[in-house]
């Protein structure tokens, strides 16, 4: 396994579509373990291959949600005594997918991209969907999302067709990030 680079704004790398997965070989396999560590370690919760400049429809995610079976800590800060549980890894791939079936009804999520670092601007998506993708034998699922699960995904998806979360802001606000975006690199 190996941590590869994500690419960022604006590398035109980003807009590429990418291409159907016909081999489900040593390779696919490589790349999508590659991709589990890239994204644990940035970290986020959703990464398409070309981010890492494959333009391959490949997909990780894991949401990585709390493990309230867990023994949590008990903790202070903020005023209230509240509990941190550890996070549980729920690591997902779906390769070559495709949505079915988006609901008329929006869900709205302050979304936020590795590839558009620490920019974040809430979007509306269909808060529902059904994917079908195939697993990385080959063998085809579908599967119903609801959720942060049904953003992520969508957002994912959207990364396989070139596009970005910020290309759904009006031109203002996308304009507002991309200056902040380009603030942070200078000051960094
Ligand atoms: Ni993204």
């Amino acid at each position: 396994m190996a941590i590869r680079e994500i690419l960022e704004v604006p590398d035109p790398r980003l807009k590429v579509v990418s291409e159907p997965v016909t081999e489900f070989d040593d390779e696919l396999k490589t790349l999508v373990s590659d991709m589990f560590e890239t994204m644990y370690d940035a970290p986020g919760i959703g990464l398409a291959a070309i981010q890492v400049g494959v333009p391959k429809r490949v997909l990780v995610i894991d949401l990585q949600p709390e493990d309230t079976e867990a023994e949590g800590e008990v903790c202070n800060h903020g005023g209230h005594e509240h509990v941190h549980y550890p996070v549980k890894k729920e690591p997902r791939v779906f390769i070559n997918p495709e949505i079915l079936d988006p609901a008329d009804e929006l869900a709205t999520y302050q979304e936020g991209c590795l590839s558009v670092p620490d920019i974040f601007a809430d979007v509306d998506r269909p808060a529902t969907c059904r994917v079908r993708y195939q697993d990385l034998e080959g063998e085809t699922h579908e599967e119903d999302l609801d959720g942060l699960m049904a953003t992520c995904i969508q957002h994912e998806m959207d990364h396989l067709e070139g596009i970005l979360f910020i290309d759904h802001l009006s031109r203002l606000k996308r304009n507002m990030a991309i200056k902040k975006l380009k603030k942070l690199r200078e000051a960094a």
